[in-house]
């Protein structure tokens, strides 16, 4: 009895730290995990330290796979995440519609998935996946209520084909993925999320990505672009490039890209000779990330943009011109956060009147 108590006053402690539905949990895969609480989804990736494991298997009465641990709060949660496992458990529950199996050792999914039909999360992180034997089995396409499928930190190739077309989040993140299926996202109208960071990306050709009307965020980030990838969908409102060697931007670089909000273009290796004086002079960016870079000068923003991270490059002068090309009433700077330092310049080098311009800044940092 005491137990159980402790297990709800668990139970309770989780919900009680949580904002209104939707939580972001621990950061994974990069971008934290969106939780729903009004469907009753499991808040945590892994029991690993939180519950008795004896205690569940030995109270709770649903039938539960030998390798896996399944709590009484969550019916529809299987945990079989580091076991060691390298196939995915037989006689998986009916019941099941959120499957962690992450931190084993699995390179294929079995036909054992095709039992299950209501499958809403599948989460494979840290396994040995590879693209071949993925392809083959097809295990995914019947899943139409699969809405998050995770395989980062594995060994596939490519983007696997047959993914089933309700999808909303990819994360495929620290993988070996040199190319996309051409049918990979036909169907996926519903994704907005897809996470394809750490990989040997070189070019996304016209028609890779066809298909993903609803991308809202598209991380790209330390792959092997040359430059900004053309055929991108139009939708995107975060772009990450961050730590890909990009020869330079040119003035239509992200033309089209009506939504666009968020962009990252941190270790780039940017020049200011290389990057178009225009090309981020657009309204629609909130943020943007230029750290670590080799910039000499502070690229034309758009008024509308409120932070702006510049530390650790070359600039050695700071010019109104860049956040301003006039000051009135109406027309200033929405600057809230600006980061220069780790760069050539110094506080005395601001003009005089540069508050007129960034007038509702919250912090500089030099
Ligand atoms: C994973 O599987 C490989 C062979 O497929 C085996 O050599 C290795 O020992 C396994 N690792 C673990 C942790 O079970
Ligand atoms: C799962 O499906 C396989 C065929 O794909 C079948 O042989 C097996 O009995 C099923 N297992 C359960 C527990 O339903
Ligand atoms: C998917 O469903 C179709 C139609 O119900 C069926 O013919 C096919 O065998 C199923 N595929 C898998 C891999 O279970
Ligand atoms: C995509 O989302 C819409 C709206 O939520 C839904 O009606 C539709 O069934 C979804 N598509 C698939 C293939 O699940
Ligand atoms: C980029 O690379 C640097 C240095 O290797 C690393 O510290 C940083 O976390 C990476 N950032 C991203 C977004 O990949
Ligand atoms: C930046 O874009 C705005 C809005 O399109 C335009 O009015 C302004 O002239 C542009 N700035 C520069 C320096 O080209
Ligand atoms: C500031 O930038 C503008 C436009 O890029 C340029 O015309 C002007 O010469 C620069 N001013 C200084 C002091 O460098």
């Amino acid at each position: 009895m005491a137990l159980l108590r402790c297990a709800v006053l668990v139970l309770l402690c989780v919900f009680h730290s949580a904002s209104a539905t939707v939580v972001a949990d621990a950061d994974y895969g990069g971008v934290p995990l969106w939780i729903n609480r009004l469907l009753g989804e499991p808040s945590v990736i892994s029991l690993h330290g939180r519950m008795d494991r004896a205690w569940f298997r030995a109270n709770n009465p649903q039938a539960c796979p030998q390798q896996c641990d399944c709590p009484i709060q969550w019916p529809t949660a299987v945990y079989c995440d580091h076991r060691g496992l390298a196939e995915v458990p037989d006689s998986l529950p009916d019941r099941t519609q959120y499957l962690f199996l992450q931190g084993n050792n699995i390179s294929s999914l079995s036909s054992f998935l095709a039992n299950i039909t209501g499958l809403r999360w599948l989460i494979l992180d840290h396994n040995q996946l590879q693209s071949n034997k993925l392809d083959q089995d097809a295990a995914l396409q019947n899943q139409t209520q699969l809405y998050y499928f995770f395989a980062n930190h594995n060994h596939l190739s490519s983007v696997p084909g047959m993914l089933p077309a309700g999808l909303k989040q990819l994360r495929l993140a620290h993988n070996q993925i040199s190319s996309i299926n051409p049918e990979a996202f036909q169907n996926l109208h519903n994704l907005t999320l897809l996470l394809l960071q750490g990989n040997r990306l070189q070019t996304i050709s016209e028609g890779d990505l066809k298909g993903l009307a609803s991308l809202n965020l598209l991380d790209l980030s330390g792959n092997l672009f040359s430059s900004v990838p053309r055929n991108l969908p139009s939708t995107i409102q975060q772009l990450y490039l961050s730590n890909n060697s990009l020869s330079g931007l040119d003035e239509d670089s992200f033309v089209g890209f009506l939504n666009l909000k968020y962009l990252r273009l941190s270790h780039c290796g940017l020049k200011s000779g290389g990057v178009h004086w225009g090309v981020f002079n657009f309204s629609s960016l909130v943020e943007l990330d230029l750290s670590y870079n080799k910039l000499t000068t502070i690229p034309i923003v758009p008024t509308t943009l409120q932070y702006l991270y510049l530390e650790a490059n070359e600039i050695r002068e700071f010019n109104m011109t860049s956040f301003c090309r006039e000051v009135g009433p109406l027309s200033y700077s929405r600057m809230k956060i600006l980061r220069l330092d780790g760069n050539k310049m110094f506080y005395h080098q601001l003009p005089f009147d540069w508050v007129y311009c960034l007038r509702v800044l919250e912090s500089i940092y030099i």
